[in-house]
């Protein structure tokens, strides 16, 4: 596999409840050679829970030296995807299932200097945003219901990965949920060109083992 995959530690995986834990968090990443960092932004409405990165005032407090990789899982992002733009975020994918007007709200985001990228959840049909794939330059493929860290790979999403690096191969796709050296081996065969982490590698006694192992997860398969 020659193309570079991006590793992006998701810090909902880690402990977050206070500044520490979260600067411990951010450090554990910078230190074991991630690529990006996971924000998940969640509202308590587009899904059940709530994170503190909920308030904007908490992502712009992440200090880091990685990408800030956002995602929120809120509901109305074309009225709120500026607080995430001027918190910093590097990249920033909403979900298609919030949007009011994807495509009006891809064309505002395209105005600021962040990587755009629109989200869908895994029963959600590539079809909702087959006509936004010109506009983005990335996918957020949700590969487990969002909300939670530690779920389980549902392995029906791969073939959406297969169509959009077929029909658009400039076309980032990331691939979030249930990820581990086996499930993201499958997925990078299948095209994903970033992998998010949570339980794999802040569940590991070796996080920086475990980056390189997803990272080089499908180098043995080809
Ligand atoms: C879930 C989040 C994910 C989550 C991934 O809604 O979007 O980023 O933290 O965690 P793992 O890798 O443990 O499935
Ligand atoms: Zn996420």
């Amino acid at each position: 596999m020659s193309r570079r995959i991006l590793i992006s530690p998701s810090l909902l995986a880690a402990g977050h409840d206070t500044p520490e834990a979260v600067r411990a968090a951010v450090a554990v990443a910078e230190r074991g050679g991630a690529d990006l960092l996971h924000v998940d932004v969640m509202d308590g409405e587009f899904v059940p829970e709530t994170t503190l990165w909920n308030d904007p005032g908490q992502v712009k407090r992440i200090k880091t030296v990685l990408p800030l990789d956002v995602h929120i899982m809120i509901n109305n992002p074309d009225d709120r995807y500026m607080e995430f733009v001027r918190a910093g975020a590097n990249m920033l994918a909403f979900h298609v299932e919030a949007a009011k007007d994807p495509e009006a709200l891809l064309s505002r985001l395209q105005r600021h200097d962040v990587k755009v990228g629109i989200s869908l959840n895994p029963e959600t049909p590539l079809d909702k945003i087959l006509p936004y794939l010109p506009l983005v330059d990335y996918v957020l493929i949700m590969s487990v219901r969002p909300g939670k860290a530690g779920q389980q790979f549902i392995p029906g999403v791969v073939e959406k990965i297969v169509f959009i690096k077929y029909h658009f191969p400039h076309v980032l796709v990331q691939v979030d949920g249930g990820m581990n050296p086996v499930t993201a081996a499958f997925v990078i065969n299948a095209g994903a060109d970033i992998i998010v982490a949570g339980a794999a590698v802040y569940g590991s006694r070796n996080p920086a083992k475990a980056i390189a192992n997803l990272r080089r997860a499908a180098d043995h398969d080809v």
